[in-house]
């Protein structure tokens, strides 16, 4: 801070609001907050990223918002900017006790950061509150209300909480890479390309629909989801093909496999997160996991909750069947040398089938990283209990 600036002012000023960034507040920004986030790009191929991210399906026509706590006394591109975010317009679906299933807009939020010079008075806590009345109408067609937000915290579970985002289950299980299994990629499992992805979408959006307007009612829980659509995937794949490019020279073409077994056909997404140091390791995070029987029917197994699931769902021909694909993952793994193949929330039966490949697996429960955080902004009273479904990987940023 120069002496010219003066001392900042409270956290609690009501000059300070929460508007949107310019877009030459939004390169600063990248700028400084590159230094958390770059990971092994340089500071330019890192403003590169951020830039083609906007441009994605997801993001372009207004589907991402860029924020920053100000002074609104002062004017764009002089104004300080004491802390900033992000926030991703995604469809989401809601199902309260004795409705139907109901269409929605969510918001993820992303890159919460304050200016080191400006840390610890209070600016990112500030920030979160206007933004979560910022996102109880924002963008939503006829005024409508948002029903959830969520995050991804990276600093444990006590900030958010506080600002209204509470932590949800946050768990996660790895498997090695590894290229010896006796799958034959003929026969035993396809590999799913950018193309095959809408197709696939769709499909599990209508499961997960179907899903979720079978389930046992349960008084007083709203279950709740992002929708694993198109959009929301292809940004993350649009992430790791621009992080290939620039730091292997290529981006990753295979974006999941696809199992024919006797319990039905299942598949998964996955997408290659690259590192900057060998330490921290490069991962190929299973963004999303589907089965369905053989009628077509979904197979409520792998809807990423395992704590809603019943222990006992765990059919030898599916877990067969989700074997191969974890397998497959593996393969993957080992041919682009990353360190290990990560499956946020598994479900029993994913478990089951992960244990089988390795007897000693165990679950790690995040308390620090990537916790899964949601905030509730419906106008009529919190529901007692909401249970998150489809809680994976797809839903981050
Ligand atoms: C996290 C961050 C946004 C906080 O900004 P800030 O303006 O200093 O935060 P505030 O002053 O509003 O809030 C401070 C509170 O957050 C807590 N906090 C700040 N940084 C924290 C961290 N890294 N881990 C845990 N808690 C943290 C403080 O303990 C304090 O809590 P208290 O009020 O109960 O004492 C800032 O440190 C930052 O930009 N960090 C680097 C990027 C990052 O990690 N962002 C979060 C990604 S999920």
């Amino acid at each position: 801070m120069t002496s010219s600036e003066g001392s900042p002012p409270s956290s609690k000023s009501p000059d300070l609001a929460l508007v949107e960034q310019t877009p030459e507040e939004r390169e600063r920004i990248w700028r400084l907050n590159g230094e958390s986030w770059s990971g092994p790009l340089s500071p330019d191929q890192y403003v590169g990223r951020e830039k083609h991210l906007s441009r994605q399906l997801l993001t372009k026509n207004g589907g991402v918002n860029y924020w920053i706590l100000t002074d609104t006394t002062k004017l764009p591109n002089e104004r300080p900017i004491f802390s900033s975010c992000e926030s991703y317009k995604k469809r989401a679906l809601v199902k309260r006790p004795d409705r139907d299933v109901m269409d929605s807009i969510s918001y993820s939020i992303g890159s919460v950061f304050c200016d080191p010079k400006y840390r610890g008075r209070g600016y990112a806590r500030r920030m979160m509150g206007e933004l979560g009345k910022k996102l109880d109408h924002w963008n939503q067609l006829g005024g409508q209300e948002t029903s959830f937000t969520v995050l991804y915290s990276d600093i444990g579970k006590i900030f958010y909480t506080k600002t209204g985002w509470e932590p949800f289950e946050s768990s996660h299980i790895t498997l090695p890479p590894n290229q010896e299994f006796n799958l034959n990629p003929m026969t035993d499992f396809e590999l799913l390309y950018a193309s095959d992805l809408e197709l696939l979408c769709q499909t599990d959006e209508r499961k997960l629909r179907k899903a979720m307007s079978t389930r046992e009612p349960e008084s007083d829980t709203v279950v709740v989801a992002l929708i694993p659509d198109l959009a929301t995937i292809s940004w993350l794949h649009a992430r790791e093909e621009y992080v290939g490019l620039e730091t292997r020279g290529r981006a990753p073409k295979v974006k999941g496999a696809l199992v024919h077994s006797d319990g039905g056909r299942f598949w998964c997404i996955w997408s290659h997160f690259f590192s900057k140091t060998a330490e921290e390791g490069n991962v190929l995070s299973i963004l999303r996991i589907v089965a369905e029987d053989e009628g077509g029917e979904v197979l409520a197994v792998t809807d990423g909750n395992s704590a809603a699931m019943p222990a006992t769902n765990t059919d030898p021909a599916n877990v067969s069947g989700l074997k191969k694909l974890l397998q497959a993952a593996q393969s993957e793994a080992a041919k682009l040398a990353m360190n290990e193949v990560q499956i946020w929330n598994p479900s029993h039966c994913v478990l089951a089938a992960a244990t089988i490949i390795n007897p000693h697996i165990h679950v790690i429960q995040r308390d620090q990283d990537s916790i899964a955080s949601l905030r509730w902004h419906g106008s009529k009273s919190k529901p007692d209990t909401i249970s998150w479904i489809a809680n994976e990987k797809y839903s981050w940023c």
